[in-house]
C-alpha cells in the first residue's frame, strides 16, 4: 500500500484515520481537500504531510488559484512540522509546480534509504528497539525515517526485535507503527505508552529511534511522549537517536520558538466514540513535545549521523 499517489492531476491518500481496520484511499482534487486532509490526519508525519501539501499546491497552480492565500492556509494546517512550509515555500518557486512535487515525491523515497543505511550502522544484532508514535513508511512516501532504519537493519539480516509505544492519544504506535512491522515480518510488541519507562529499567530496551517533525537549535520536536521517553533513556542509559531528513531541520529558528500543535480535547476525553472522562472534563491537548539536544545521541540525517545543534 502507498502512502499517497498523483494520478491525473488527483492525490489519493491512504486514509490513516481508518487503518488497520480499512485500507482505503481518499482522493483530493483541490488544494482545501489537501488541506483538509492534513487537518484531520488522513495524512500526517512530517515528511509525508510536506509532499502531500506539495501535491496541494501543485493543485492551486493548475486551478489557477491565488497561490499566495493558498499558501497561507497550507501552512497553517499544521504549524509544528517544518517539512509543510519547506514544501509549500519548494513548489510555489519551481517553474513547474506539478513536476517540482513529483520530484519530492521522489526524492522522500531515495532519502530515507540513504537515512535508513546510516543509521542500521548504530544497531547491533539482537538490539531491541524502542520506538513512538508512527515515523514509517506512512509518515513519508514510503519507507520511514525512524522505521526506515529498523526496516535497513532488518534487511542487512540483524536480528532485532521493536517496541512501540501506542502513542495516546491517536494511536500512531498501535495502529500504524505495529501494522507496518507486522507487514515486513519484523517482530513487534505493543507497550502502553507508561510502560516504556519500566521496559528500560528492566534492561529490555537496547536503543530508542525515533522520528521528528523538527530538529531546531537546541533540539528537536515530536510526538507528546517522546520527552518522558528520551528522560527515562537518558536515566537507564540507552542510546536515543532522532531519525530526520534535512527537510526536518529548521536552522533559523531554536526549540522555544517551535509553535506545538493544541489539538482537539475530544482526543483525550476518550476512546473510539465512547467518552471516558467525566462530562465537563477540561482537557489539555499538546500534540507535539520538545525533546533538548543533552537528551539525544545522535541524529541520523541521509548524510550521516549528527549531532543536534
Ligand atoms: O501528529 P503526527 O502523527 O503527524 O505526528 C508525527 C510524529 O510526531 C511522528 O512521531 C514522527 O516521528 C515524525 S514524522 C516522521
Amino acid at each position: 500500500m502507498k502512502t499517497m499517489y498523483w494520478k491525473d492531476d488527483l492525490l489519493y491518500l491512504l486514509d490513516q484515520t481508518i487503518l488497520p481496520r480499512e485500507e482505503e484511499y481518499l482522493v483530493c482534487g483541490t488544494y482545501q481537500d489537501v488541506i483538509t486532509a492534513i487537518k484531520i490526519m488522513v495524512v500526517r508525519g512530517a515528511p509525508a504531510i510536506g509532499v502531500a501539501a506539495a501535491f496541494g499546491m501543485a493543485m492551486a497552480s493548475l486551478h489557477g488559484e491565488d497561490m499566495e492565500k493558498a499558501a497561507t492556509e497550507m501552512k497553517n494546517a499544521r504549524p509544528t512540522a517544518v517539512n509543510l512550509s519547506w514544501a509549500v515555500d519548494r513548489v510555489i518557486t519551481s517553474d513547474d509546480p506539478v513536476k517540482e512535487a513529483l520530484l519530492m515525491y521522489e526524492e522522500d523515497m531515495e532519502t530515507n534509504r540513504r537515512m535508513g543505511k546510516h543509521g542500521a550502522t548504530v544497531i547491533d544484532d539482537g538490539d531491541t528497539i524502542l520506538t513512538h508514535c508512527n515515523a514509517g513508511a506512512l509518515a513519508c512516501v514510503d519507507y520511514g525515517t525512524a522505521l526506515g532504519v529498523i526496516r535497513a537493519a532488518n534487511e542487512e539480516g540483524k536480528n532485532i526485535n521493536v517496541i512501540c509505544d501506542e502513542t495516546r492519544p491517536v494511536l500512531q504506535g498501535a495502529r500504524l507503527s505495529v501494522w507496518e512491522m507486522q507487514q515486513e515480518n519484523i517482530p513487534v510488541k505493543l507497550i502502553v505508552d507508561g510502560a516504556a519507562g519500566r521496559l528500560m529499567q528492566e534492561g529490555q530496551i537496547n536503543k530508542v529511534v525515533i522520528g521528528a517533525d523538527r530538529v531546531a537549535k537546541g533540539g528537536i520536536a515530536n510526538k507528546i511522549g517522546s520527552l518522558m521517553v528520551a528522560l527515562a533513556a537518558k536515566r537507564f542509559n540507552v542510546p536515543f537517536y532522532v531519525a530526520a531528513p534535512r527537510s526536518t531541520f529548521d536552522e533559523e529558528n531554536s526549540i522555544h520558538d517551535i509553535e506545538i500543535e493544541e489539538r482537539d480535547p475530544g482526543e483525550v476525553l476518550g476512546f473510539a466514540g465512547c467518552q471516558a472522562a467525566p462530562i465537563g472534563t477540561e482537557v489539555r491537548n499538546p500534540s507535539f513535545d520538545v525533546v533538548p539536544s543533552d537528551l539525544i545521541t545522535g541524529i541520523i540525517t541521509e548524510d550521516g549521523i549528527v549531532d543536534p545543534f
